[in-house]
């Protein structure tokens, strides 16, 4: 297995560009199961989950090519309505191709994600929303089978916000006979732009972004062309590793009214942001104070920052407290930064940090997708040598990352493994 092996204490600087969003490529591909010909797709990163997406859409007879960030998909029909368990346990996200499945070709049987390094992450808000729709729902043998000869308009309340919920849902929605209202529908820009896509098609979909999504049933949808939003956790991950380095980074290609909450946190912490149009520009000449942080859904603090910001706290003067209120057990880095020197201590869903000068280069185990962004950034603010193992999790959500930090002048290299 590849290892990072990172040479810390540098100061990073200079421009890095963010890549598409992962969290909008994966449901923009499993949309174009809905039908209507051929889509040509840009700013799709490089990831492995954008082609597990894909092999999966292959699986099911729609065809996709990839050539750099551009993809061609080709939906004219389908040969099947199965979504493996050997895939769809490598990527849960492999459930959004339920609800246009069933929508579309009336049936899907769709293997159950099963439970995450982050927590259970059930998805009885999907099957309970598809039922609403007038589906038929079972689990059998592990599978979900979904079946309905058309989906009927229906109102839909989420108990909390879910992103793949909502995606799913109102993708399912699109092609039902008449209205569907989601209720306390979640906000993330990844359902904005899917929305966006869908509504080129052809579909009637407003609201998306805001807590209420009404979406009027068509028949069908047509071919489109479309350019995937940046990923505003990627341009997120890049600002905090010029503040844990102290140094100037300039990240292009991102939209700074995604990541507003993240900015906030920032600043509250001394660093000194200037924003532009697409583009963001950090300095953080000395040492950062600690600051207190909430997880929220969209617009407040995401998740999918969290290790980062806990491994920037880590170094931060005085005491912060992380509080996630997303997943359960989303702390699996704390014992690796630990490693590392840090001085945290967690309590039940939030974390207690006591910043240090300095940490020190350890070998540390990723244990999922941000986990691992955390420990590389930790790794570029401590002294000596830092090997960073199991980072196929990284390549799951970060395209080209090491080359991307060697750029802003990161010691940072991949070890192929035997
Ligand atoms: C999406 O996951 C993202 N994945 C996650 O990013 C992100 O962490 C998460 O949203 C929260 O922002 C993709 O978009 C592919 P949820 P999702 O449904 O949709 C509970 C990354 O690192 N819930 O919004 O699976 C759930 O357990 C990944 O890129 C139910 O109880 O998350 C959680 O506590 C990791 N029942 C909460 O809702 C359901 O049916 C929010 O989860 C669905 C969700």
């Amino acid at each position: 297995m590849d290892q990072i092996v990172i040479q810390g204490g540098h100061a990073l600087r200079g421009e890095v560009r963010t890549s598409g969003a992962k969290n909008s490529a994966l449901p923009i591909l499993a949309s174009t199961i809905l039908g209507g010909g051929e889509y040509v797709l840009t700013n799709m990163p490089r990831v492995v989950d954008v082609l597990t997406m894909g092999k999966l859409l292959g699986m099911l007879g729609v065809a996709v090519s990839h050539d750099g960030n551009r993809t061609v998909v080709q939906a004219h029909g389908i040969t099947s309505t199965e979504a493996p368990y050997d895939l769809v346990r490598t990527m849960r996200a492999s459930v959004l191709v339920l609800g246009p499945l069933v929508a579309r070709w009336g049936e899907a049987t769709v293997s159950l994600p099963g439970g995450c390094a982050i927590g259970s992450r059930p998805v009885n808000f999907h099957l309970a929303g598809l039922e609403k729709l007038g589906a038929k729902v079972e689990i059998e043998h592990g599978y979900i089978k979904a079946t309905a000869r058309r989906l009927k308009g229906a109102r839909i309340y989420f108990d909390t916000p879910s992103v793949t919920g909502t995606e799913n849902l109102m993708m399912a929605a699109v092609l039902a006979d008449g209205t569907t209202v989601l209720e306390n529908a979640a906000k993330e820009p990844e359902i904005s732009d899917l929305a966006e896509f869908l509504n080129k098609r052809g579909a009637r979909i407003a609201g998306a972004g805001t807590d209420m999504v009404t979406i009027e049933g068509v028949t069908a949808l047509h071919g489109a062309d479309h350019d995937v939003i940046p990923d505003r956790i990627e341009a997120g991950t890049y600002l905090v590793a010029g503040a844990i380095t102290r140094g100037e980074v300039t990240v292009e290609a991102c939209r700074p009214g995604h990541m507003e909450a993240l900015l906030v946190k920032l600043r509250e912490s001394g660093v000194e942001l200037l924003e532009e149009k697409e583009r963001i520009r950090l300095k953080a000449p000395g040492r950062l104070k600690g600051t207190n942080v909430r997880t929220c859904p969209h617009p407040g603090f995401p998740t999918d920052m969290q290790a980062q910001f806990v491994a920037l706290m880590a170094v931060a003067e005085g005491t912060s407290v992380v509080t996630e209120t997303i997943f359960e057990s989303r702390f699996m880095h704390v014992e690796e930064l630990r490693r590392m020197g840090a001085d945290i201590r967690v309590e039940g869903n939030r974390v207690v940090v006591t910043g240090k000068e300095r940490l020190t280069g350890a070998p540390v185990m990723a244990s999922d997708l941000r986990a691992s962004a955390g420990l590389i950034l930790a790794g570029l603010a401590a002294e000596g040598t830092t090997e960073v193992s199991r980072v196929y999790h990284l390549d799951r959500g970060y395209e080209r990352l090491e080359e991307k930090l060697q750029a802003l002048g990161g010691r940072i290299e991949r070890r192929k493994g035997k």
